[in-house]
């Protein structure tokens, strides 16, 4: 991932645009900044460097560009490490091309090979590299074939990205989207262009922003903008292509729109679950599994809502491996099961911010005693990577609120493509199986795009019957227990009210004792057939105490208020029972007035 911010003007480009523009979109990522521009000669200058983009901007000039045009980028780490060389633009051999991307590209590695038989030599270890150096054999010719070099290629790469360019002696960005947002940002009277991964970060600099149609690639000078659809090659007419105005105020700029991290980090599940299927490559799968299946014993490691994530990876393992796998938070793992780690061990480590002290503890001491760690991670070069001998990259995307949301649903898509991968090696799985498994996960994803605004609306409602209630049950059976114990820590932590996870069956010995007039009780109705019948019996005996009843179902069918979700098969449940249950936690906590993204006293993570 990462954010992309272009201008093209009339005159020099105005001072600090380029900064603010890129400030705006540091939600998509930090781990380095750079830009491209044309000096007077038309000739190409990139100047960039690994970090934070306040940082690098101490270093390196931000605020004037010495040029008409410029292009920049925001980087999030996801393919190779935060270092100089995969900073971005990146640039082809004769440094004539500039290029930012955002996303994934899936096969790039073919095209690479190809491109290093014809002599070309790559300097970084990104997958983005290659369209310099596809672009640098266009100009080669012209550049007048640089539009039909990345129709023809961007139609034989697969992924979820986009990219944009800046050719040496050429006043124009070229850009390819293949399924990460570009939009083009104008100004009526006004004397630039701009170009950007989102319509808010235009803001103060644009009044319309075209929108580019998914599989399109374009050329944006400042006279003329010419799009073409990869597929057919066609010119696009700018009169088809969607048009919205920008009109985002200042402080939602760098939420993309969203009045909270929290939210905007929801609605960008779909966007995440595709992200991850393409982040982790499968040679790392490959070995990872490989390793797993040769382990003597497995622990998955993790704390919070990693640790849920962990819990419905067992069941993964167990319904698609055939493997039993011990899930321990790693706070209390160096008291209770270090001892049972020796050569043989696998541990799986999971992180989202791959920072958690006790993760990186627990995996210190195993390694110590012979253990080999995968880590499971979004942040590329955190200590987990470091530390880890394998680690599967989720690819989420930075998430800034602190409650976790999209990076615990991409956590359970690395956990279930992982334990299907080791299915393979334990023939518990065919491949068309574990294929039928990714396309199942994209389609969820897809489908869950077009469902959220309708989760949010329900769950924004039911908020108010909830709200004033400072106690509340979350229940769940098999694999949507773990879900259960997530939604109720999102409770805790977004609407700072107690809410409790159970195991349904666990319900009628104990805590149903609270269970009076009007007691708030979620139940997520069980996926597995056989436990519909405690489901009916558990919530009977709810509305005979007349508590109030909410069930998550993905049949269509409930007790109480139902929220209906995507019914799906059984091991994708999880990543689509949890998110109404998410956007009930931000709701509630909006209506309680609390500050969403910061709850009082929590960190992003525990460092210390
Ligand atoms: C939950 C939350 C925490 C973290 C936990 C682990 O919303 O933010 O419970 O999940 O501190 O953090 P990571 O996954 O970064 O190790």
């Amino acid at each position: 991932m990462g954010g992309i911010f272009g201008i093209i003007c009339r005159g020099t480009v105005p001072k600090g645009a380029l900064l603010e523009g890129l400030k705006r979109l540091l939600y998509r990522g930090y781990d380095g900044a750079g830009y491209a521009y044309l000096d007077k000669d038309g000739k190409l200058i990139i100047k960039k460097a690994p970090g934070h983009l306040e940082e690098v901007a101490k270093k390196i000039d931000f605020i004037n560009i010495p040029s008409d045009i410029v292009l920049g980028h925001t980087r999030y780490a996801s393919r190779g490490w935060p270092v100089i060389e995969n900073t971005h633009p990146l640039s082809d051999c004769k440094n004539k091309v500039a290029v930012v991307g955002d996303g994934f590209i899936e096969n790039y590695e073919e095209v690479k090979k190809e491109l290093s038989m014809r002599g070309h030599v790559f300097t970084s270890r990104t997958d983005m590299e290659i369209y310099a150096h596809i672009i640098e054999e266009a100009i080669d010719q012209g550049a007048e074939n640089v539009t039909t070099q990345l129709i023809k290629y961007s139609r034989m790469l697969n992924g979820a990205f986009a990219i944009a360019s800046l050719v040496s002696g050429v006043k124009k960005l070229y850009v390819v989207h293949k399924g990460q947002p570009l939009v083009i940002g104008l100004k009526q009277g006004g004397d630039c262009v701009y170009l950007s991964s989102d319509i808010p970060s235009l803001y103060g600099f644009a009044d319309e922003a075209i929108v580019l149609n998914e599989n399109s690639v374009a050329e944006i000078g400042l006279e003329e903008i010419k799009v073409y659809d990869i597929a057919s090659g066609q010119q696009i007419p700018l009169t088809q292509l969607l048009r919205k105005r920008v009109k985002y105020p200042v402080e939602v700029v760098g939420k993309a729109g969203y009045p909270h991290y929290m939210l905007k980090e929801i609605m960008e599940i779909p966007d995440a679950i595709i992200r991850t299927t393409y982040s982790i490559m499968e040679k790392y799968l490959r070995l990872a599994s490989m390793i797993i299946y040769g382990a003597r014993n497995v622990y998955i490691i993790a704390n919070g809502t990693s640790l849920h994530a962990g819990y419905v990876a067992s069941y993964y393992f167990a319904e698609m491996a055939g493997l039993n796998v011990n899930v321990v938070s790693s706070a209390e793992f160096p008291y209770y099961a270090l001892e049972n780690v020796s050569t043989g061990t696998v541990l799986i480590a999971i992180s989202q911010s791959g920072e958690t002290s006790d993760v990186i503890n627990s995996v210190k001491l195993a390694k110590q005693r012979g253990a080999v760690i995968i880590g499971v991670t979004n942040v590329v070069g955190s200590r987990l990577t470091l530390e880890s001998n394998v680690y599967l990259p989720i690819g989420a995307g930075p998430e800034i609120a602190v409650p976790a949301t999209k990076t615990f649903v991409s956590t359970l898509v690395a956990m279930a493509m992982l334990s299907g991968y080791t299915g393979l090696y334990s023939g518990n799985m065919s491949r068309n199986e574990y294929e039928e498994l990714v396309k199942n996960i994209r389609n969820h994803a897809e489908i869950l795009r077009r469902e959220l605004p309708r989760y949010s609306e329900r769950a924004k409602l039911l908020s108010e019957k909830l709200y004033g209630w400072k106690d509340l049950y979350v229940v769940g059976s098999g694999i949507n227990y773990p879900i259960a114990l997530e939604a109720a820590l999102k409770l805790k932590e977004a609407s700072i009210i107690h809410s409790e996870g159970v195991q349904l069956g666990e319900l009628r010995h104990g805590p149903m004792v609270l269970v009076k007039k009007n007691y708030p009780v979620i139940v997520i109705k069980p996926v597995e057939e056989q436990a519909v019948e405690l489901y009916n019996k558990v919530a009977k005996e709810i509305i005979s105490r007349q508590g109030l009843l909410i069930t998550v179902s993905q049949d269509g069918q409930g007790y109480g208020e139902v929220i209906n979700v995507i019914s799906t098969p059984r091991v994708l449940s999880p990543m689509t029972t949890i998110i109404p249950l998410q956007l009930l936690a931000y709701h509630l906590g909006v209506r309680y007035g609390h500050p969403i993204d910061t709850p009082p006293g929590l960190a992003k993570a525990i460092t210390t």
